[in-house]
């Protein structure tokens, strides 16, 4: 696991930034697994300005977002397919056809075959290339919730109440938050070749702590990242202040540097 350390939310976002630029200047048909909530905002809108300023080319690319609440259709401007739409889509020269986002909308009795059909098509796509992620104040990625198992797919699960609490500065109250939605399962995102995850800001250090340094368990579900060979975490002062190993991280970023390689 790379530990990177950086001073602030813009230079998260940007470091972010860089990632996913390499990659889609190095295979422009690349797919990208993308996750929404304020933490990859800034890498968003980062990446509109390489598109408008720098001509970074996203045509070829495909996507596969995380989740999306159920019950709210992708016009719900609290849908996670509005917000990409608003954050990235919109701003940068990506097919919409090649844009999916779980359909928060399918029928209950069609929900299985939905979920199965969307593994089927990151499969048909050739695996997620990079897969970016964010972390829930209970440790979660993506929606999955302390007790998901550390192989779960895609699935219709129930959000937690400290998710709720914390997702409802979107909405105008507690009670309009969605209770369920659609999510990856760990053992999904398990599966795409290379992770990136993000955090910021001091409200996360605990969890994050917990999530890189700590036992790998379902009850933080982000700490199967562990189990991942290829994960880049980048995370600001805030979020990085309750690890234990930071001289370490700061010390394999230099030595990354000097050899111009990156050192898992
Ligand atoms: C959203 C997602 C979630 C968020 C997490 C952190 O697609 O997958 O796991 O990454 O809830 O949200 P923020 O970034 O708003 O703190």
């Amino acid at each position: 696991m790379r530990v990177l350390i950086v001073k602030d939310y813009d230079e998260m976002s940007k470091k972010a930034a860089d990632i996913v630029a390499e990659l889609v200047k190095r295979k422009p048909n690349c797919v990208l697994g993308l996750a929404t909530g304020s933490t990859p905002e800034g890498l968003y809108s980062e990446l509109v300005r390489r598109h408008k300023e720098e001509g970074l080319d996203f045509s070829k690319v495909i996507t596969f977002n995380l989740d999306e609440y159920y019950g709210l259709p992708g016009t719900h401007p609290q849908s996670y397919r509005y917000f990409m739409n608003e954050k990235l889509f919109n701003g940068i020269n990506i097919r919409k056809e090649n844009t999916l986002v779980p359909d928060g909308k399918v029928p209950i009795k069609d929900i299985e075959k939905f979920c199965k059909e969307y593994e089927e098509k990151i499969k048909k796509a050739g695996g997620i290339d990079l897969q970016v992620l964010g972390i829930g104040g209970d440790g979660h990625i993506a929606f999955n919730e302390p007790g998901s198992s550390l192989s779960s797919r895609t699935r219709l699960v129930a959000l937690n109440e400290q998710t709720i609490k914390d997702n409802s500065r979107f909405f105008s109250s507690v009670d309009d938050v969605p209770k369920y939605a659609l999510s990856m399962g760990v053992g999904t995102i398990l599966e795409a070749k290379e992770l990136l995850f993000l955090a910021n800001g001091e409200k996360k250090a605990e969890v994050v702590a917990k999530a890189i340094e700590g036992p790998i368990t379902s009850s933080i579900t982000a700490s199967a990242l562990q189990l991942h060979p290829k994960v880049t975490v980048i995370l600001d002062e805030g979020a990085a202040k309750m690890l234990s190993r930071v001289s370490f991280y700061k010390f394999a970023a230099e030595a990354e540097e000097k050899i111009g390689m990156k050192l898992f």
